[in-house]
């Protein structure tokens, strides 16, 4: 018997579809890290989006390396949420799967998912890398002295994400554009994510072509909310478990 999307009936459990998976800050706000552009996201009265700049780290990086290692500490106490869990769950169980997230934190590693299945476009909170050259060093438990210099050659160390106004890494679109051009997807699922950068949307409207499923999952709506073909205005903790649960025992969306 063939399954859908042409890929022989397996034994396990497996679904056979391909998927892509695209989340934002919403999937970790239920694990209380807080998003970038909600009213939590202040800190000590300073808007998130302006921190995260190459002008803030330039003027003040005291300031901007205090507010990531506060950060750091608190998604070093947070634990994964059912959100976290079902899109690991999916990843497992999916014929072919991606996460793309713009999340720097590691709860989606921690639920579960594989490695190699997930990019951060965004980066990774935890890695510390020189502000001038190629030094770079991973920070998971604890944090260096407070804002290091890069014992290569002195110039201060930042942290390893991308900034506004900076470059992706292209070694990660490659990765994403490899899945994206590599067939079209059954199913693209855009979660917790205010969906703000053309390559987001980008991404899931090809990734599903022309007959994939849209769904997305937030509790507003977006710029993409008009191309979704299913909805969940709910908590991603509350939607995403069901829409996995839903779709692992029928074997589609
Ligand atoms: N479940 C699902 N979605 C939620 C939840 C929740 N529990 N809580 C909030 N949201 C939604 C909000 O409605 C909003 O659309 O999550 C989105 C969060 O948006 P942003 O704060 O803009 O985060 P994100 O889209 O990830 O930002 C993209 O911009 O600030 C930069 O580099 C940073 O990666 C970040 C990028």
């Amino acid at each position: 018997m063939i399954g859908k999307g042409g890929c022989p009936e397996q034994a396990s459990a497996k679904i056979c579809m391909r998927v892509l998976v695209i989340t934002g800050a919403g999937v970790s706000a239920e694990s209380g890290i807080s998003t970038f552009r909600g009213k939590d996201g202040y800190w000590r009265n300073l808007d998130p989006t302006k921190l995260a700049t190459p002008e803030a780290f330039a003027r003040d990086p005291n300031l901007v390396w205090n507010w990531y290692c506060e950060r750091r500490q608190r998604i070093r106490k947070a634990q994964p949420n059912p959100a976290h869990q079902a899109i690991a769950n999916l990843a497992l169980q999916a014929d072919e799967f991606l996460l793309v997230t713009q999340n720097v934190d590691d709860l989606h590693l921690r639920a579960g998912l594989p490695p190699e299945k997930m990019v951060q476009i965004h980066g990774d909170i935890f890695m510390t890398r020189c502000s001038r050259c190629e030094f770079r060093r991973y920070e998971q438990e604890q944090d260096g002295a407070s804002l290091p210099k890069c014992p290569d050659c002195g110039a201060l160390m930042r942290p390893g994400v991308v900034w506004f106004g900076e470059q992706l890494d292209l070694r990660k679109i490659g990765e994403v554009e490899n899945f994206v051009t590599g067939g079209d997807c059954d199913l693209v699922i855009v979660a917790g994510t205010s969906a703000l950068f053309g390559y987001i949307i980008d991404w899931a409207l090809r990734a599903r072509g022309q007959a994939g499923q849209l769904i997305e999952v937030n509790p507003e709506e977006t710029s993409l909310s008009q191309f979704a073909t299913r909805s969940f205005r709910e908590p991603a903790g509350v939607a995403l478990p069901r829409v996995v649960d839903e779709l692992l025992s029928n074997g589609s969306a």
